[in-house]
């Protein structure tokens, strides 16, 4: 099936159009900067813009920077607090007649990598932690995904920890990437004494970068970056899109 899918981050709202059989992108990717502030309206209107650039009619699978319980935004870490409490779906209904279907978006990178990317065909309890503006979380254990977890709001060094690790947080503080990488790494020690996974998968936007801090991290699990990349995110929002 053809699915639009969009991943709203906390800097960019990025959208294809993927074949959810074969998790390919069927069009380029187009990027809009996520407005500031990220409200509902401001957010909605954006998403409207991905969706006339692609003249999509169908539905339109969503991955969104927050925990999504049955279609409506309970936490808003990057985004404006407007949200909370509203369902985001039908703000975007309200701007555009498709479909959403709206689900947490590192759950969304979740589903792609275990679909199609570095976790494919493996077993066990594998996570991924995706490193952008904020830190997200999935974790799927023998292919069954545990939804809404925020491994990135873990208290952590005096506060939550995405505050300490967050690729945003490298850079506002300028960071070294040997600097971030051992905090990065001491964040991963951490999740891995909680959970003890198998497999830790890095997606967002550090996954293109792991060359940079691959040689920082040293816990027992192995780690690896996301095949999909930053894709993963768009991917699984189509994905997403399947479920009724
Ligand atoms: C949010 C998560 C989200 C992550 C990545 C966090 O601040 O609380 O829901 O998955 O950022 O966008």
């Amino acid at each position: 099936m053809e699915i639009l899918g969009i991943d709203i981050g906390g800097s960019g709202i990025k959208g294809a159009i993927v074949n959810t059989e074969t998790g390919e992108l069927l069009t380029g990717r187009e990027r809009i900067d996520t407005p500031q502030p990220a409200t509902p309206d401001a957010v909605s209107e954006t998403v409207k813009k991905l969706v006339d650039h692609f003249e999509w009619r169908g539905r339109i699978g969503v991955g969104f920077p927050a925990v999504v319980q049955n279609g409506v935004a309970q936490t808003a870490s990057n985004i404006d607090k407007g949200w909370i409490g509203t369902h985001v779906g039908n703000s975007f209904t309200a701007y555009t007649k498709n479909p959403y279907i709206v689900v947490n978006d590192a759950d969304a990178a979740g589903l792609a990598e275990v679909k199609f990317g570095a976790g494919k065909g493996k077993s066990g309890l594998l996570m991924v932690i995706t490193v952008g503006t904020g830190i997200g979380s999935a974790i799927i254990s023998n292919g069954q995904l545990v939804p809404n977890t925020e491994l990135g709001h873990l208290r952590f060094k005096g506060g939550i920890a995405e505050k300490y690790t967050a690729d945003s947080i490298r850079k506002s503080e300028g960071l070294s990437w040997e600097e971030w990488g051992t905090r990065f790494n001491e964040y991963l020690e951490h999740v891995y004494r909680l959970f003890y996974p198998n497999l830790i998968i890095i997606g967002g936007g550090a996954s293109k970068k792991f060359d940079k801090f691959r040689n920082l991290i040293n816990i027992p699990a192995e780690v690896i970056p996301a095949e999909l990349q930053n894709q993963a995110g768009i991917v699984g929002a189509a994905l997403a899109g399947l479920q009724d």
